[in-house]
């Protein structure tokens, strides 16, 4: 049966497939642990749902980390992946399919899609020359050598051969498309941002590339690869069967098809309501019925990435409070479509305060006097009292509340009003203290009284339990247990939740034993949960450091095998991660945390702890003369920055004999990690006038640093100088813009005027200084 309208038994929803060059984290986590409850709540409502998720595994970034790693690209798609997989598995989510797009079934799919395009005249070839952002994999409209847009990114410039699609023709269609359906982006500021770039204009797209090879080749002309937004984008129908021919998949691609939901990030909602509609436009294919998008998840008021080094990961928190503390915390707090902030420390407090001091404490309290005053089996309940009215009268009504708040993904508010039940049943409770007989009232009116209220505070754990069951499935599992109405997995089958009412657990009903839901986080959680980030660190570092003894030539870059180590918890400072993507490391300004002058302590305030071992810590600022031998400069002037504070009037040392103390192991030096560098971008900071902002590039990654030398260097020339930075030191922070790394100047009499090392003999790009 075709689907045919929003109301249909059937619900398909998706989440963003991930890229596979770096590791989940929780930003990933969120996205998914999002769509597993809407999933559960449909099934739970008798609705057929399909639930998709996977990664994408194609394109210049993935090949490129690959390179980095030493991997093949299948090779390190397949490790990657086989981690997003266990993870989720871990996590206890409860895809239906996960769709990776190296499979034959979606390359099938993907070639279909391309021909059916160029079949209906929406193809044509052409050159093109313009600039192209690796990490977000997008044409962008930009001058040469200036920064992404969206991520800040340096873009590189590209001129190829490629096959078009005539996105130009839909700008209209889809204006319209928008007007007549409302509901198709969400929240508001996604539409309104999609519609303005809509009607700003739309240009042709180009849809293949030919200058590498990792990816879905267009059929009939194999030495083009097909662009990886439209490969990616392609997964949603061809993880339902488009493409095949096999009967079992045609069907299936008509029960679900189109999607419901596919739940995205709010950065990537360009190529989900614009590209992917006009594809499917295009080859005459439904378009979905909606694109949610999420906010981000921040840390220190920075989106969580693997190229900021500020993630957090899933398991910590899981490992420590468990998967549906997670899940509670990212949906009750975070206002689904807008930016949340992380913090081991909120995680805690609302851990306590709502799940271990809340809900667990309730049903804890309850089962245990059902258990203690009436052997575990639910009294009658006598008539009931203007109390029990009015916590039934609640029920009632957060009953009405919930369910339209949950579908709009509203979970935020969903769980309030939830909770504000779960906050007056126990005050139910407590008013009438069925523990306590008063010396005026009679055994069998306290028996009485007994009865009545612990059957109302455990009907209302029940009806509590039944709704918040999409959000913690294993307590909710748990409670079910424990209030003697068997397996929750069964009645969702059976869905339960399309008649959530008052009046469903009965008198007589045994109850299971009582056992722990949430037990209360002690103080040292939020440090268990920091330990455990730090001990993953560690051990990424050391991974790092076996990979570059086994390949001494390797860049540190290294992934997967040697995952680049994040801050050391994430209330410290941020370190760069050596797994950079390509071209990472340049967030744009508005992503920064706050300002922070030119002469920024070591660390970031709030720190802690010293850096990971892989970086050398930026004990000075952005420049200062080093000496390429292993001795040491004259104590007095060791590690003077040429322009801070404290050098102020003070001349800096003049090349003399320097000091034949404080000598360095050869180990030590060979924690400096030199590299030479190619200066791509240089130019001055608004009101900074000692500092040039410089995009280098590695060979194997390009990465922004500030640099002291406004005063000596003109930035034009610059360009295309070959120099000689520390790569390997932690990035810090200087008028809100990251620096990632130092380069490498002496420092001349009388003031210190800096002069660049560099060489006479032409040396590869990321070539290493030992
Ligand atoms: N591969 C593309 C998506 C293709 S979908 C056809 C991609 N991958 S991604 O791995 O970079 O991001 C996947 C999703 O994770 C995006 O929706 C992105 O917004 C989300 N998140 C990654 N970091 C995040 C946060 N810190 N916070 C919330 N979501 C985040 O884009």
């Amino acid at each position: 049966m075709a689907k045919t309208d929003s109301n249909s038994a059937h619900f398909y929803l998706t989440t963003p497939i991930y890229y596979v060059n770096a590791r989940p984290h929780l930003g990933h986590a969120y996205s998914t642990i999002v769509c597993d409850a809407i999933a559960r709540r449909k099934r739970a409502m008798g609705i057929d749902t399909w639930f998709l998720t996977g990664t994408d595994e194609h394109g210049q970034k993935i090949e490129r980390s690959a390179k980095l790693a030493g991997r093949t690209p299948q090779d390190f798609a397949d490790h990657i992946a086989g981690e997003f997989r266990a993870l989720w598995d871990r996590l206890g989510l409860t895809y239906d399919d996960f769709i990776r797009t190296t499979e034959p079934r979606h390359k099938r799919g993907v070639q279909r899609l391309f021909a059916t395009l160029r079949d209906r005249g929406f193809i044509y070839k052409g050159s093109y020359t313009g600039q192209y952002c690796v990490s977000d994999e997008a044409w962008v409209d930009v001058p040469p050598g200036a920064p992404c847009p969206d991520c800040g990114r340096i873009t590189e410039t590209v001129s190829e051969e490629n096959y078009f699609f005539k996105l130009s023709a839909f700008e209209r269609k889809l204006l319209e498309f928008y007007e007549e359906n409302p509901g198709f982006m969400q929240p508001d500021s996604t539409r309104r941002e999609v519609i303005s770039f809509v009607r700003s204009g739309l240009k042709d797209l180009s849809i293949s590339r030919s200058s590498f090879t990792w990816g879905i080749p267009v059929p009939g002309d194999e030495k083009h690869v097909v662009y990886v937004w439209l490969d990616a984008l392609a997964n949603y129908i061809t993880a339902l069967g488009y493409g095949s021919d096999n009967p079992a998949d045609q069907a299936r691609f008509a029960k679900f098809w189109p999607a419901d939901i596919h739940l995205i990030g709010k950065e990537i909602s360009r190529f989900h309501c614009v590209y992917w509609p006009a594809f499917l436009m295009a080859a005459g294919i439904p378009v979905p019925r909606s694109i949610k998008a999420n906010g981000w998840l921040l840390f220190d008021q920075g989106k969580m990435s693997k190229s900021r080094g500020n993630i957090v990961r899933a398991d910590t928190v899981r490992e420590v409070l468990g998967a549906d503390a997670l899940r509670y915390f990212l949906l009750r707090e975070i206002p689904f479509g807008q930016d949340g902030n992380f913090s081991f420390d909120a995680l805690v407090q609302r851990y306590n305060g709502d799940l271990a001091n809340g809900y667990g404490n309730l049903v804890s309290r309850v089962v245990n006097m059902v258990h203690k005053y009436f052997g575990g089996t639910v009294p009658e309940s006598s008539p009931e009292t203007a109390a029990e009215f009015a916590l039934r009268e609640s029920t009632t009504r957060t009953i009405a509340e919930f369910a339209p708040l949950f579908d709009e993904l509203n979970f935020s508010e969903a769980l309030k009003s939830l909770w504000n039940l779960v906050a007056e049943t126990d005050g139910y409770l407590t008013a009438n203290a069925p523990w306590k007989r008063p010396a005026d009232r009679s055994e069998a009116d306290h028996a009485s009284l007994q009865a009545r209220v612990l059957s109302t505070a455990a009907e209302a754990i029940r009806v509590i339990t039944a709704l918040v069951y999409p959000i913690l499935p294993d307590a909710a599992s748990k409670v079910w247990q424990q209030l003697g109405q068997g397996d929750i997995a069964d009645a969702a089958k059976n869905a339960f939740l399309t008649n959530v009412a008052w009046g469903g657990l009965k008198p007589g009903t045994k109850l299971g034993e009582p056992a722990p839901l949430f037990p209360r986080a002690e103080k040292d959680a939020v440090t268990r949960m920091q330990n455990l980030e730090d001990e993953n660190n560690k051990n990424a570092v050391e991974a790092a450091s076996k990979q570059e003894g086994a390949k001494p030539e390797a860049p540190t870059s290294a992934l997967p095998v040697a995952p680049a180590p994040p801050p050391a918890s994430p209330s410290v400072n941020q370190v760069q991660d050596p797994s950079m993507k390509p071209g990472a490391g340049i967030p744009k300004p508005t992503e920064s945390t706050p300002h922070s002058n030119e002469t920024a302590p070591t660390q970031a305030p709030g720190s802690e702890k010293p850096v990971p071992t892989t970086h050398v810590s930026q004990v000075q600022p952005e420049l200062t003369s080093v000496r390429l031998d292993s001795a040491p400069p004259p104590a007095a002037s060791q590690h003077k920055p040429l322009d801070t504070q404290e050098n102020k009037g003070n001349p800096p040392e003049a090349p003399t004999q320097p000091a034949q103390t404080n000598h360095i192991s050869i180990d030590d030096f060979a924690k400096v990690e030199l590299r030479v560098a190619q200066v791509l971008v240089a130019e001055r900071i608004p009101k900074a006038d000692k500092l040039l902002r410089l995009e280098v590039d590695l060979g194997y990654e390009k990465r922004q640093i500030l640099a002291g030398i406004a005063q000596y260097y003109e930035p034009e020339k610059l360009i295309g100088r070959k120099i000689v930075i520390v790569a390997n030191l932690a990035p810090r922070k200087m008028r809100g813009l990251e620096s990632n790394g130092m380069l490498l100047a002496a420092s001349l009499p009388p003031d210190g005027a800096p002069v660049l090392a560099g060489f006479l003999e032409d040396v590869p790009l990321g070539a290493r200084l030992k």
